[in-house]
Order: structure tokens, then sequence, then C-alpha cells
């Protein structure tokens, strides 16, 4: 358990990370990150775009050594995690490179220091590194945190969200991906939403609990 507690820090540690560096120097810009699909879907309509809401695994490893820092597909405890795709709840790396994926797509992602863990480096992440991440999208919805997802999975058209009606949604979207069927995998991914956004603890997920970034669309 502690192990996916430790996947869930290091995932918003980095966030830190770039306030110091958002003032960005050149070799910032140039910075690329080199990106390789090793799988992607036949079907493949619905790609990732910044502001989307994202549930992706991924794996975190040293490029000098190969040496893993980060674990999540690895760890039979750790759960996809969902995040808003683009707007820094990543690494400025997993920002880019995981842009325009389907569900069910991989790719290996070649990150150099300044778009992950800069120059000082960060826990396991020795300074200066360029660091590689596998990742494997498995939903992505409409976003940011859009009425339309949020009308996608209102089934009853309440203005609210039950367990019942997010459990569908990620089970449309999962095995859209060519996933097979998950039962353990939504509850984990439910759980992780439920605890994030059911501010008041009712059970139901509101327009306003489901817009906590306070968008215009809402
Ligand atoms: C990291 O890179 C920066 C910029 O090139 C350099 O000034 C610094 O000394 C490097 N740090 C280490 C520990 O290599």
């Amino acid at each position: 358990m502690w192990r996916v507690m430790l996947c869930t820090l290091w995932f918003f540690v980095p966030l830190l990370l770039r306030v110091r560096t958002v003032c960005g120097s050149a070799v910032e810009l140039q910075a690329q990150v080199k990106t390789e699909v090793v799988f992607r879907p036949e079907e493949c309509t619905q790609r990732t775009k910044k502001g989307d809401m994202v549930n992706a695994h991924y794996d975190g490893y040293l490029q000098k050594d190969g040496s893993q820092f980060y674990c999540s597909r690895s760890d039979k405890e750790g759960h996809p995690q969902w995040f808003v795709l683009g707007v820094g709840q990543v690494i400025k790396g997993l920002d880019i490179g995981l842009l325009d994926m389907c569900a069910g797509e991989k790719r290996k992602l070649t990150v150099p220091p300044e778009l992950a863990f800069g120059e000082n480096g960060k826990g396991p992440v020795p300074p200066n590194a360029t660091v590689v991440f596998e990742v494997e999208v498995y939903a992505v919805s409409r976003g940011p945190r859009s009425l339309e997802a949020f009308g996608e999975m209102d089934l009853d058209k309440d203005k609210s969200l039950t367990k019942d009606e997010i459990k569908e949604y990620l089970k449309q979207q999962y095995e859209k991906g060519g996933n097979p069927h998950n039962d353990h995998h939504y509850e984990k991914v439910m759980a992780d939403i439920f605890n994030k956004n059911d501010l008041d603890k009712n059970g139901k997920i509101s327009v306003k609990e489901y817009n906590i970034y306070q968008h215009d669309e809402l």
C-alpha cells in the first residue's frame, strides 16, 4: 500500500519543481520530448488534447542505467491515475508526451531534464537526468471537466454523478480501448475519483464538485 502512496506523491511533487522553473530558459524552450509509439489500437479516434481528463499508467526510468525510479504499472496494487492533461499536474515532459494519444495507446517518452526534474533532480532522480517514461493511456474523457463529459456520464440527468454512472462511463471508455472487462480496476479508479472530488462525502459528485477547476463551461 505504501508503494501506491509513494507513486501518488511522486506524481504531484513535480508540480513544486515546475513553479520554480516557470520563468523558463531558452534551453527549456528548445528541449524536446522524444516520443516513440509502442502500440496504437486500430480504433484511435478520440485523441488526447490539452484539458482532457486522462487516465494513464506510467513507469519512470533513468536513461543512464535503466533503473526504475517510479512505479505505476509494475506495481500490482497500483491503479492508473486520473489527471487533467496540459495543466501542470504532471511534469512538463508528460504533459507534452501524452498529447494526441488515444485510449489503449502505449508510448515510450524520453524526457530531457529541463522538462523533467531539472538541475536539482528529485528523490531518486539525480541532477540533470534524462528520464524515460513508459506510458499507457487507459481512458480519455473530454474535458476540461466540461459539461459535455459530465452530461455524458449523468445518465439520469439529475445533475449529479453516482458511483454507478461513473463506473458505467469508465467501463465504456476502458473497454472501448480494447481492454478486457476489469471490475477491480473500475473500483480502484472510482475510489480515487470519489476521494478527490466528493468533497461533501455524500456519495455523489455534483456539477460543482466535478468542476473543481472552475472552468467557464459550467
Ligand atoms: C546541471 O546542469 C547545469 C546546466 O548545464 C549545470 O550548471 C550544473 O552544474 C549541472 N549540475 C550537475 C550536478 O551536474
